[in-house]
């Protein structure tokens, strides 16, 4: 099945849009720039309407159907911000902005969502309202949850939100997703441990903290093997490791320890807590050292709703020869979770073929990808709303 025409026709315009959100790359929130650029497109286009400043810096297009006979609106989303990472690719039109890169492709969403905009503000051949969603920060910033918690989905009454992310490894052409989990969790811990510093070679009349916190990480890795099903899924790593001491002969007196937990299975985020505070301060107290444990929630599992998961699927369908409907879950996180959470819908991914992975300093975004992307919004806007 082919992609919609008049996207082989705009591609070219597309690309041009894409390689200009490359060059100029910003973080988190502060995406004025792209937000600017998304607004004077949307109203170039003839969207109805445009309100800037939905979660801080987030962007929503609304575009109205030849009829609206049912009261219909899906959400297509899109996020628009970058990484601060230092582009390695050396293209022609790489970032201009030292230790700022789309290394995650969200250029590259943003323009095919800009895309469809165009091509469905042209047509309108659908029964009602598409509401088109460009959020920032998704890289950490949780932007999809600020747009939420500024009312956007009760405000533009969305009743279903679709989104898709570029994938290396999948071949360009193909999709792919799942109904249920499909995106991890992603929740941080800090734990700061508190013993008695002093001299190397006088270990008695000290609590060793690095000994004491080394105990921890080695209990840590309990959890995953001793408390959680093994049919479930649960990630615990503890990335970074750190002491006061500063001397090979000095006996540390705090230390402290970053890490993650991600999982498929919400049930274990609460309990994750539980078993790493106990574990933590148990340890701890065992050895007469105090551990304090910070706990930081981020982003939810992001699970597609078996329906919803099939009309995109079903879109896909549509516009590529080759769709998976069964992949595997991953375990990295996604922002778009919040949505999910408000609203029914699904995740996608869409073929970036053989690339770097996202979030390397050499990632390239595939312009090919382009057609499909667009082609896919605008099925579903067309497909969940036919026209009357
Ligand atoms: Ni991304």
């Amino acid at each position: 099945m082919p992609v919609k025409n008049r996207f082989a026709e705009l591609q070219s315009e597309i690309v041009a849009w894409r390689h200009d959100l490359h060059k100029h790359p910003e973080l988190m929130y502060e995406t004025h720039r792209t937000s600017a650029f998304v607004a004077e497109k949307l109203a170039e286009f003839g969207c109805d309407e445009i309100t800037p400043g939905i979660g801080r810096t987030g962007v929503v297009g609304v575009i109205k159907g030849k009829t609206d006979t049912k009261g219909r609106v899906i959400g297509l989303r899109a996020d628009m911000d970058a990484l601060p990472i230092h582009e390695a690719t050396g293209l022609d039109y790489a970032s201009t902005v030292p230790g700022a890169m789309h290394a995650c492709g969200h250029d590259g969403h943003t323009a095919m969502l800009l895309g469809a905009g165009k091509y469905l503000s042209e047509t309108r051949n659908f029964d009602g309202t598409v509401v088109l969603i460009f959020q920032p920060a998704e890289e950490g910033g949780a932007g999809g949850k600020a747009m939420c918690d500024d009312g956007m989905m009760e405000r533009w009454n969305i009743q279903e939100v679709y989104g898709l992310h570029n994938m290396p490894g999948i071949p360009v052409g193909e999709f792919a997703t799942r109904p249920g989990a499909l995106m991890a969790s992603s929740d941080e811990f800090v734990i700061d441990v508190t013993g008695v510093g002093g001299h190397a070679a006088t270990p008695h009349d000290t609590i060793d903290t690095t000994l004491v916190a080394s105990q921890i990480v080695v209990s840590l890795h309990s959890i995953v093997s001793r408390n959680v099903d093994p049919l479930k899924r649960v990630v615990l790593t503890v990335g970074t490791f750190s002491t006061d001491s500063t001397a090979s002969n000095v006996i540390a007196h705090t230390a402290k320890l970053e890490g993650t937990v991600r999982t498929l299975d919400s049930e274990y985020r609460t309990e994750a807590e539980g078993w790493v505070r106990r574990v933590a301060q148990n340890t701890a107290a065992a050895f007469g050292a105090k551990a304090e444990v910070i706990w930081r929630s981020g982003y939810p599992v992001t699970v597609n709703t078996e329906q919803e998961t099939a009309y995109a699927v079903e879109a896909a369908r549509a516009v590529a020869a080759t769709v998976d409907a069964e992949t595997p879950p991953i375990m990295p996180s996604e922002d778009f979770s919040y949505m999910l959470e408000e609203r029914p819908g699904a995740y996608i991914f869409l073929g970036n073929g053989d690339t770097e992975m996202c979030h390397h300093p050499a990632y390239v975004f595939d312009d090919d990808a382009i057609p499909l992307g667009c082609s896919w919004f605008a099925e579903l806007a067309e497909r969940r709303m036919p026209a009357v």
